[in-house]
């Protein structure tokens, strides 16, 4: 895709973090957007900070993990501008603790977001994005923690291997059709977003109805710490642009976190056990 200026861009989990950042970034480039989250009050800054850039925008409350949602945001996108061109599955949520100790529940909830929320994004958009037979792009917002398993987040651990495999399935389908949508997937270390406080989204009918055990609460500290002093979301948004410009399928923040990937490849090539991934 060589320009975004006029193009139609949507971007799931527009109210914070990354996604608020991709969309800000994608105005700046004179996309028209459609944002969508779960937050109502943060979407409509994240809207007032786009329009700021003199582009048309619309806002969708959407919860990703329900297709009917989505269903109606690709509804609205239509509505609104007719198509879309841009796809940003980004909207995701994040929970540690050992899966030991974990519940149904919190497997549910954060695949439901980081998984089916990429599904129900592919499924509604797709078609739309083929059918005006322009250049057009999908970005699946994975991590780090799709490509390296460490311990204490088995659940988001799978939601992104899950991310990176639909990912690169897609990859190589749309190309083999001669497709002109491109797809990326966005492999971030720690950014400076509210990741740390996911739990603000989580439904009522998926809450553990007990506190979080000790290691999950501890681990949880950790993943703030670092995600405080991560890289700014708005440098993430310069890498995706690039990305969608330069038809780059892997958008990796931390180039040098690849070393625990590729401890873990050789690992796996070797068959040997995996090593617990250092990160640093
Ligand atoms: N921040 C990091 O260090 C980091 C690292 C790797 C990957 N990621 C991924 O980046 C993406 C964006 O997260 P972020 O770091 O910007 O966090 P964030 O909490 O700042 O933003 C996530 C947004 O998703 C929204 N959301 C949550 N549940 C939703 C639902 N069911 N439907 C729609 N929207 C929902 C939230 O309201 C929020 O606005 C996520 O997929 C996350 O897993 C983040």
């Amino acid at each position: 895709m060589q320009a975004l200026k006029g193009k139609v861009a949507v971007v799931t989990g527009a109210g914070s973090g990354i996604g608020r950042a991709m969309a800000l970034r994608f105005a700046k480039e004179g996309a028209n957007l459609v944002l969508a989250d779960i937050e109502d009050t943060a979407l409509t800054e994240s809207l007032a900070l786009v329009r700021d850039e003199g582009v048309d925008a619309v806002d969708v409350v959407t919860d990703v993990a329900q297709f009917e949602a989505v269903e109606a945001l690709a509804e609205r996108t239509l509505e609104a501008f007719g198509t879309c061109h841009v796809l940003c599955n980004n909207a995701g949520v994040g929970g540690g603790g050992s899966i030991a100790k974990a519940h149904l529940v919190d497997w549910q909830w954060v695949l439901g977001v980081n998984l089916w929320g990429v599904i129900h994004g592919i499924t509604a958009f797709l078609p739309i994005l083929e059918a005006n037979g322009e250049d057009g792009h999908i970005v699946n917002t994975a991590s780090v923690a799709g490509l390296v398993a460490g311990p204490g987040i088995g659940p988001y651990n799978a939601s992104k291997f899950a991310v990176v495999g639909i990912s690169e399935t897609l990859f190589h389908e749309l190309g083999a059709s001669g497709s002109k949508v491109g797809v990326s997937v966005l492999c971030p270390g720690y950014v400076s977003t509210n990741i740390a406080t996911s739990q603000r989204n989580r439904p009522s009918h998926l809450q553990r109805g007990e506190r979080a055990p000790g290691d999950a609460r501890s681990r949880n500290a950790d993943i703030a710490a670092n995600v405080a002093t991560g890289m700014d979301p708005a440098q993430v948004a310069d890498l995706v642009v690039r990305a969608i410009y330069g038809n780059k399928f892997w958008v990796i923040t931390h180039p040098e976190l690849l070393t625990a990937v590729r401890r873990r490849n050789d690992a796996l090539s070797d068959l040997r056990n995996p090593e617990q991934p250092t990160f640093g």
